[in-house]
């Protein structure tokens, strides 16, 4: 046997030449993936010059529906993971999630401190509004920030959609900054954002002695964003005469406090802080 006869081999020679007016045999394919049916086709295409078919494909149609919803998901994760990345978060709260915080509040924490706890945790997570937001109030260490940072980060997954977390403390010292226009130019560009994002988390909100201008563009921020109709979770140690307190510059009359009666309820975060009790004490 020469090599030539070797490569074609027996088989070659009885291979019939397929009509150019026919479709050809439909033979069916095996799905790479569960050994299942897969179904090929055939069309008829004019400039090919007669029927021409194509393989089958490699997956069965229930395999390739999954393989499909499997690549949106991967893409929603990505995507997720993005806006997350962009949203500004303080590297300490960011790895947090409703479900970690609950684990870990569990372990640290008991009987009515716990319950406590729980119940802010159960109304931050059952928050899920487009239109009104929440005041996450209480004493320092109780976990505010943690319990934001996981309602925005929910919010990020439902809504894919960019949303921003803002210090006011950073926006106050960066406005305050002297001689550094750069900074300013920052804290003006992040209230900016802040007004423009699907949600935003403004952190120590009501902190002490903001500055007149801090104070305004927070009101407006607040104001503009009740307006349209978009939430914002606002964060604080301050109850609502210390509010109304440290924004009498920029709202002498105290209406912020009744706006945010409506806009954003009250989600009390009390008990021990965490601070105390990782440090061992109580
Ligand atoms: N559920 C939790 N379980 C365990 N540790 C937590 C939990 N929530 C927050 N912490 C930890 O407790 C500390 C304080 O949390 P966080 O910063 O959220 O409190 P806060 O109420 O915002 O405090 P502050 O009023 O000082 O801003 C952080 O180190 C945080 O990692
Ligand atoms: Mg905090
Ligand atoms: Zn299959």
């Amino acid at each position: 046997m020469n090599a030539q006869s070797a490569m074609l081999g027996p088989e070659a020679s009885q291979e019939r030449p397929p009509c150019p007016s026919c479709p050809p045999e439909i033979t069916e394919g095996i799905c790479r993936r569960c050994g299942g049916v897969t179904k090929p086709w055939v069309y008829y295409a004019q400039v090919m010059g007669g029927w021409r078919w194509v393989e089958p494909p490699e997956l069965c149609e229930r395999c390739s529906a999954q393989a499909e919803r499997r690549a949106e998901a991967i893409e929603r994760r990505d995507a997720y993971a993005d806006l997350v990345a962009k949203a500004g978060l303080p590297t300490e709260a960011s790895e947090w999630t409703f479900a970690k915080a609950a684990a870990a509040a569990a372990r640290l924490k008991t009987g009515e401190d716990l319950a406590a706890w729980q119940r802010a945790w159960e109304q931050a997570r059952c928050w899920q509004s487009d239109s009104f937001g929440l005041l996450l109030q209480g004493p320092t260490g109780t976990g505010k920030t943690v319990l934001a940072v996981c309602a925005l980060k929910g919010w990020l997954w439902r809504r894919q959609a960019p949303g921003l977390y803002v210090s006011a403390p950073a926006v106050n010292a960066a406005l305050g900054a002297k001689r550094r226009p750069e900074r300013k130019a920052w804290a003006r560009e992040a209230l900016e954002a802040g007004q423009a994002a699907g949600l935003v988390v403004v952190d120590d909100f009501a902190v002490e002695r903001l500055l007149a201008e801090a104070q305004r563009a927070l009101v407006a921020l607040v104001d503009r964003r009740r307006a349209d109709g978009r939430p914002t979770l606002l964060v604080t140690n301050a109850d609502r005469e210390q509010i109304a307190a440290r924004f009498r510059r920029a709202d002498p009359h105290g209406r912020l406090a009744d706006r945010l009666a409506d806009y954003c309820p009250t989600v009390l975060v009390e008990g021990e802080s965490f601070r105390r009790l990782m440090a061992g004490g109580a």
